[in-house]
């Protein structure tokens, strides 16, 4: 295992043959990971609430003659049980197996003090951003398991880590993502095959960062296209054996 996973250097075929669902595929980072599991050969599921972001990634990746993409138009804040089931009986159906699931779509919600925030917010938030997690986790892991190999990721923060003012039920859901982390991986990690893990990306230059800082310059932080590496890292074979850590996709 390596060290340093931002600073993997991936084989050009580690995800060929491999089945990968990303959820927030249409922009930002999950469009990223998109692009470079397809161009590191893997057949990618995109999941999003944007039929027009998916086409726009599903045309990218065409283009650029890597394995078809499978667009799932789903929105995660809406779902129930059964669109969840649906979903994971197509996959079963049309590909067999799962061998990576890239837990990324989330919404960052208002910048405000606890007492101030909205139950409205707190509970859209917390739908999308954890109880998504869960739940396509949980209909998912049948497709998992009958992957030889395969990879849950999800997706931190710093203020997952450590909360810090006016980040509200973000904050709180990235707590709640790196505890779901933890137990899926407590409970899969020493009886199967399916390793499970966070990812903190650190300030990237995506919408959501320029909302959160919107004084920033953006160009400060990379583009989502320059922290890849641990993500591959991650969703490939070496990372076989690793098991409920919280990596950083900047390193530090
Ligand atoms: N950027 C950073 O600096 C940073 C730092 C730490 C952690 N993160 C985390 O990294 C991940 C990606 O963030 P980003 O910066 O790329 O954000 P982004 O540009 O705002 O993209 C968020 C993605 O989530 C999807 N999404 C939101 N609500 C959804 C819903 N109800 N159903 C389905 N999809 C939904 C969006 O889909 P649509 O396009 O369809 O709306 C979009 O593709 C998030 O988990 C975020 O918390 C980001």
């Amino acid at each position: 295992m390596t060290t340093d996973p931002h600073r993997y250097r991936a084989p050009a075929h580690l995800l060929a043959g491999r089945n990968v669902l990303v959820t927030g595929a249409g922009e930002g980072i999950g469009r990223a990971a998109a692009l470079c599991f397809a161009a590191h050969g893997a057949t990618v599921i995109l999941l999003g609430r944007k039929q027009q972001n998916l086409d726009a990634v599903y045309d990218a990746i065409v283009a650029s003659h890597a394995p078809e993409p499978i667009i799932q138009v789903l929105d995660l804040g809406s779902a129930t049980e059964e669109h969840y089931s649906v979903l994971a009986g197509q996959i079963e159906d049309e590909l067999g197996c799962l061998h990576g699931l890239l837990h990324n779509a989330a919404l960052l919600g208002p910048r405000k003090p606890l007492d101030q925030y909205p139950l409205k917010d707190w509970r859209e938030l917390m739908t999308v951003n954890v109880e998504a997690g869960f739940m396509l986790t949980k209909a998912l892991l049948p497709a998992l398991r009958e992957a030889p190999a395969a990879s849950v990721v999800f997706t931190s923060s710093g203020v997952g880590r450590r909360g810090k003012a006016f980040w509200g039920a973000y904050a709180v859901s990235k707590f709640a993502t790196e505890g779901l982390c933890q137990v899926f991986a407590d409970e899969l990690g020493s009886t199967s095959q399916v390793r499970v893990n966070c990812i903190n990306p650190g300030a990237t230059n995506t919408a959501m960062r320029r909302a959160a800082y919107p004084a920033e310059v953006p160009t400060r932080n990379p583009d989502p296209e320059g922290i890849m590496a641990a993500y591959l890292y991650l969703m490939g074979d070496d990372s076989l054996g690793v098991n409920g850590r919280s990596l950083d996709a900047q390193g530090g």
